[in-house]
C-alpha cells in the first residue's frame, strides 16, 4: 500500500472528527456535538494537523500544539503532539512513525525548541527520542487530613468572579514561571476568561488583607455517589494560603469523605498534611524531546558553571545529533556545535532527554544504556550544566 503525509485543511474537518470519535469516544459518539459553523477556522489557531492518507482515505491523523514551558523565568517554545491516531483498519502498519517525524520537523522549523505528549503507550514514542520524564496525578486524601491541616496566618477566602480572572492567570503564573515544566497557558491555545472560571463548579481565592490573590482552588463537589470533592488544581504562593485552601477543602468535604487532587508530581501541597495519605490514584505520564539543543540551552540559560563536550548519537529524526561544547559563565550559557569528537561521553536522545528535564542522573542513563564514554568528571558537568530540577506540570492535553 502506499501512502501519503500532508497538512490538514478544512476540508478534512469531516474526516478528522470522524477518526477522532472512533479512537477517543470524542466528540461524545453518542451525543455528537453540532457540525461546527463553516467560517470557524479549522484547525484552530495555534494547531497544526497532519494526515495519513491512502488514496482519498485518512488513515492516521496527529496535531502539534503551539505551546510554552516555563523553565526557571524563561520560556521555551514547545510543540505539544496530540490526537496521535491510526484508523482501525490501518492500524499495526508502522504508520504513526513517519507520521511523528514530519509532524515534528516541522515544528522544528517553526522554532520549537522542545516536544512533549502525554502517552496512553510511551513505548510507541521512544524510538522518536521521548522519555518520561514527570507525570500529572490524581491523588485521593481523605477528608479529615484535609481538614487537620493545621492553620496559618490570616488569609481571607472568597468565590472568584470574571474580574477576578486577571488576577488568577498572575497567581498561576507566579506559580508557574520559577519552576521548570509548567505550561506558559499563554498564546492561541490559552484559555477564554470564560472557560477559565466554567471549568469547574467554583474556583476559591485565598487573598491577604489587601485582597491580594495568594492562592486559590478550582473545584468541583461532584455528587453525593461518587462520595468525592475534586480539586482540579490546588496553586499557593504561601504557606497561609496553601493551609486555607487545605482546610476548605476538608472542610467541604466531610460529608463525602474525600479529595480528589490533580496535582504535579512531587507537588508541595503534599507537605501540608499532617498524616501519611497521599495515595496516588492515576497518572498521566508527560514525555518530551529535545529538538534543537543548542536554541533549548540558550532559552533555559545556564545553572552552574564551566564547560563539557559531548556527542548526540543516532537521533531518528536528524535535529540533535553531533557534537557540542557547552559553556556557562556567571549564569550566561554558550552551545555551540562543534567538530565530530572521537571520544568523550556519547549521549543517545533519549539520554538527553532525560538529562534535559532533570528526569535522570548520568548513573541511570549509563545503566539504561543512554550515555557512555566519557569519566566521572563529565559525568559531574553534563547533571551541572545540561540538567534541571525535576519537571511539574498541573495541565494535560
Ligand atoms: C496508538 C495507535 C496510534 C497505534 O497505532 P498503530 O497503527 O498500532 O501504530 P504503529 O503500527 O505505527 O506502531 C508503532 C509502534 O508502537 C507500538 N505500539 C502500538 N500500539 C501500542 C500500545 N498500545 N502499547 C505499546 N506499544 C504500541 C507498535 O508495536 C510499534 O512498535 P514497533 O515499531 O517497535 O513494532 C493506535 O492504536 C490508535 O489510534 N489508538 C487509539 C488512539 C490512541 O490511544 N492514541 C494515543 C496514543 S498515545
Amino acid at each position: 500500500m502506499s501512502f501519503s503525509v500532508r497538512a490538514l485543511h478544512t476540508a478534512d474537518q469531516g474526516a478528522a472528527r470522524r477518526l477522532g470519535r472512533e479512537a477517543f469516544g470524542m466528540p461524545d459518539a453518542a451525543r455528537p456535538d453540532p457540525e461546527p459553523p463553516a467560517d470557524r477556522p479549522w484547525p484552530r489557531p495555534g494547531t497544526h494537523a497532519l494526515g495519513t492518507f491512502h488514496g482519498a482515505q485518512l488513515a492516521a491523523k496527529a496535531v502539534a500544539l503551539d505551546l510554552g514551558t516555563w523553565a526557571a523565568g524563561h520560556e521555551l517554545r514547545t510543540c505539544g503532539v496530540a490526537g496521535v491516531t491510526v484508523a482501525a483498519e490501518y492500524r499495526g502498519q508502522g504508520l504513526t512513525h513517519p507520521l511523528l517525524v514530519e509532524l515534528l520537523r516541522a515544528a522544528a522549523d517553526r522554532g520549537d525548541v522542545l516536544a512533549t505528549l502525554f502517552a496512553t503507550a510511551p513505548g510507541i514514542y521512544r524510538r522518536l527520542g521521548f522519555e518520561l520524564v514527570s507525570t500529572v496525578d490524581e491523588v485521593v486524601v481523605p477528608a479529615t487530613a484535609a481538614a487537620a491541616v493545621r492553620p496559618g496566618g490570616p488569609v481571607q477566602l472568597r468565590r472568584a468572579e470574571p474580574a477576578d480572572v486577571p488576577a488568577l492567570r498572575a497567581c498561576y503564573t507566579a506559580w508557574a514561571r520559577q519552576r521548570y515544566g509548567p505550561l506558559t497557558r499563554t498564546g492561541a491555545l490559552a484559555d477564554s476568561d470564560e472557560a477559565l472560571l466554567e471549568g469547574s463548579d467554583a474556583v476559591t481565592l485565598a487573598t491577604d488583607a489587601d485582597g491580594e490573590v495568594l492562592g486559590y482552588a478550582c473545584w468541583d463537589r461532584g455528587g453525593m455517589v461518587a462520595r468525592t470533592l475534586t480539586i482540579t488544581e490546588l496553586v499557593g504562593l504561601t504557606s497561609d494560603a496553601y493551609r486555607a485552601l487545605w482546610r476548605m477543602a476538608g472542610a467541604l468535604a466531610m460529608k463525602v469523605d474525600q479529595v480528589v487532587l490533580h496535582a504535579p508530581a512531587g507537588d508541595v501541597a503534599r507537605h501540608f498534611l499532617p498524616s501519611k495519605h497521599w495515595q496516588v490514584a492515576s497518572q498521566e505520564p508527560y514525555l518530551l524531546r529535545v529538538l534543537d539543543l543548542p536554541a533549548a540551552l540558550a532559552a533555559r540559560g545556564g545553572c552552574g558553571s564551566g564547560q563539557v563536550s559531548f556527542t548526540v548519537a543516532g537521533d531518528p529524526l536528524g535535529l540533535v545529533e553531533g557534537s557540542y561544547q557547552v559553556v556557562v559563565d556567571g549564569g550566561a550559557l554558550r552551545c555551540e556545535q562543534i567538530a565530530p569528537r572521537e571520544a568523550g561521553p556519547v549521549l543517545t536522545v533519549n539520554g538527553l532527554s532525560l538529562l534535559f528535564a532533570g528526569a535522570a542522573r548520568c548513573a541511570d542513563l549509563r545503566v539504561l544504556g543512554h550515555l557512555s564514554g566519557g569519566e566521572a568528571a563529565s559525568d559531574r558537568a553534563l547533571e551541572d550544566l545540561l540538567s534541571s530540577p525535576p519537571w511539574q506540570l498541573r495541565d494535560t492535553f
